[in-house]
C-alpha cells in the first residue's frame, strides 16, 4: 500500500503545531514533514513529543523561496503519496498595519511558489488555511458564508485574501486538486502572546495593565484550536475539490467580556483594563455561519468556551517557563541548540 506523506507548512507556529500534535496522535502511520521559516512566531519548543518520532521530518526554510520549498519536497519519503497542509503565514493584523511587504511576501508570493511546487511534485491535494477576514466586517446582523464577496481591511487579510484567490486559479486552471478552509479566531495552547486571549493572560498574571482597543465592542467568533485542526483533518481528508468551507465556533464575545472573564478566572481586578487608541480600519464584527461543513463533512466543533477558555488560562499558567521564555525571545535559541544551525 503507498504510504502517506504530509506536509505542514508553518507548523512551528500556533495552529501548525497543534495541528501536528493531532496528526502525531490520529494518523501515527503518515510522515510528518514540518516546513517552517522560524519567523519570530515559529516555535520548534511547541513540537514536544511529536520532534522524537522516527516519522517527522524539519526542514527550515522559506515558502516564497522555490528552492526552499523543492528541499521540502525532498523530505517526503520516494514513493509517498503527497498532501499539502498550507499554514505557513505572517499572521498578526497589527504587525501588517506597520508594514505590509512580508504580508505580501509570504502570503501571496510564497502561496504561489508552494502552489506552483506542489503541482510540479504532483502532490495529490493542497489544503489552504485562510482566515474569515477576508470577507471584512460585519454589523449587528448576519454571518460569513462561503459565498459571501471578499472585503478584507487590513494589509494581513488582504494578503490572504491574494493567496485564496491564487488557490482558486490553481483549480480553475489547472485542474490542481485544492481545498480553502476559512476559520475564525482560534485560541488554545501554543499561541504567540501577542494575540487578544494569552497576551491579556501573560499581562494579568502579571499585574501588567491589559490594553483593550477602542471601545471593546468588537466581536469575533472564538474557535477552539483543537477543534480547527480536526476540521482541517476532515477537510483534508472528505473536502470536495475546488471547495471552500468556513469554520467557526458560533461563539461570539465581544473583546471586553472576554477580558473582564480572564481577569475574574485569575482573581484579578478589573482596573488593570486600559483603554486604548482603536486599531486602524478595526473590523467591527466577524460572525461564521459553518452550515456547509456540518452537512457535508460533518464537522462540528466538540469544546465550548466556558470549558475551553478556563483550560486554556491554566495552560499557560501551568507552562509559564514556556511563556516567559517567548516573551523573553529565549526560544530563538533553541533551533541552534537542537539541529546546530
Ligand atoms: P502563527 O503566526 O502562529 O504561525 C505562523 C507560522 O508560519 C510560524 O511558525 C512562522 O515561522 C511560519 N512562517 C511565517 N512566514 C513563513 C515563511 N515565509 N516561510 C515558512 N514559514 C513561515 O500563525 P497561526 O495563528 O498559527 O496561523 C496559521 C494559519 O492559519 C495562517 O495561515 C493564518 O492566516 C490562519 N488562520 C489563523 C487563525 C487564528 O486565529 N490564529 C484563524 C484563521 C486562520
Ligand atoms: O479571525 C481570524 C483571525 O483572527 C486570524 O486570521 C488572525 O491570524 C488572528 O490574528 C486573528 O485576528 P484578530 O485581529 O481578530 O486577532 P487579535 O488577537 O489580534 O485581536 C482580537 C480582537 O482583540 C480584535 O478585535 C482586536 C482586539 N485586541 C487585540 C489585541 C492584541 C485588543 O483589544 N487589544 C490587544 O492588545
Amino acid at each position: 500500500m503507498t504510504s502517506t506523506s504530509v506536509l505542514v507548512t508553518g507548523g512551528a507556529g500556533f495552529i501548525g503545531s497543534n495541528l501536528l500534535h493531532l496528526l502525531a496522535e490520529v494518523r501515527p502511520d503518515w510522515h510528518l514533514v514540518n516546513f517552517d521559516a522560524l519567523t519570530y512566531a515559529g516555535n520548534l519548543e511547541n513540537l514536544g513529543a511529536v520532534e522524537g518520532r522516527p516519522n517527522y521530518t524539519f526542514v527550515k526554510g522559506d515558502v516564497a523561496k522555490p528552492e526552499d520549498v523543492e528541499r521540502a519536497f525532498d523530505a517526503c519519503p520516494a514513493g509517498s503519496r503527497i498532501l499539502v497542509m498550507h499554514l505557513a503565514a505572517e499572521s498578526h493584523v497589527d504587525r501588517s498595519i506597520q508594514s505590509g511587504q512580508p504580508f505580501v511576501m509570504t502570503n501571496v508570493v510564497g502561496t504561489q511558489v508552494m502552489l506552483d511546487v506542489a503541482r510540479a511534485r504532483g502532490a495529490e491535494r493542497f489544503l489552504h488555511v485562510s482566515t474569515d477576514e477576508v470577507y471584512g466586517s460585519l454589523g449587528a446582523e448576519g454571518f460569513f458564508l462561503e459565498t459571501t464577496p471578499y472585503d478584507p481591511s487590513s494589509p494581513y487579510s488582504a494578503s490572504k485574501a491574494g493567496s485564496d484567490l491564487l488557490v482558486r486559479a490553481a483549480h480553475r486552471t489547472h485542474g490542481f486538486d485544492v481545498v480553502v478552509t476559512n476559520c475564525s479566531n482560534n485560541y488554545g495552547p501554543y499561541q504567540f502572546p501577542e494575540k487578544l486571549i494569552p497576551l491579556m493572560i501573560a499581562n494579568a498574571h502579571e499585574d501588567k495593565a491589559l490594553p483593550v482597543y477602542g471601545d471593546g465592542m468588537n466581536v469575533r467568533d472564538w474557535l477552539y484550536v483543537r477543534d480547527h485542526c480536526e476540521a482541517l483533518l476532515v477537510a483534508l481528508e472528505k473536502g470536495r475539490s475546488g471547495e471552500t468551507y468556513n469554520i467557526g465556533g458560533n461563539n461570539e464575545y465581544p473583546n471586553i467580556a472576554i477580558v473582564k472573564l480572564i481577569l475574574e478566572t485569575l482573581g484579578k481586578p478589573e482596573s488593570l483594563i486600559q483603554y486604548v487608541k482603536d486599531r486602524p480600519g478595526h473590523d467591527r464584527r466577524y460572525a461564521i455561519d459553518a452550515t456547509k461543513i456540518k452537512n457535508e463533512l460533518g464537522w462540528e466543533p466538540r469544546f465550548r468556551f466556558e470549558q475551553a477558555l478556563p483550560l486554556t488560562i491554566e495552560w499557560y499558567l501551568a507552562n509559564s517557563e514556556w511563556l516567559g521564555r517567548v516573551r523573553s525571545g529565549a526560544y530563538r535559541d533553541y533551533y541552534a541548540t537542537q539541529y546546530g544551525g
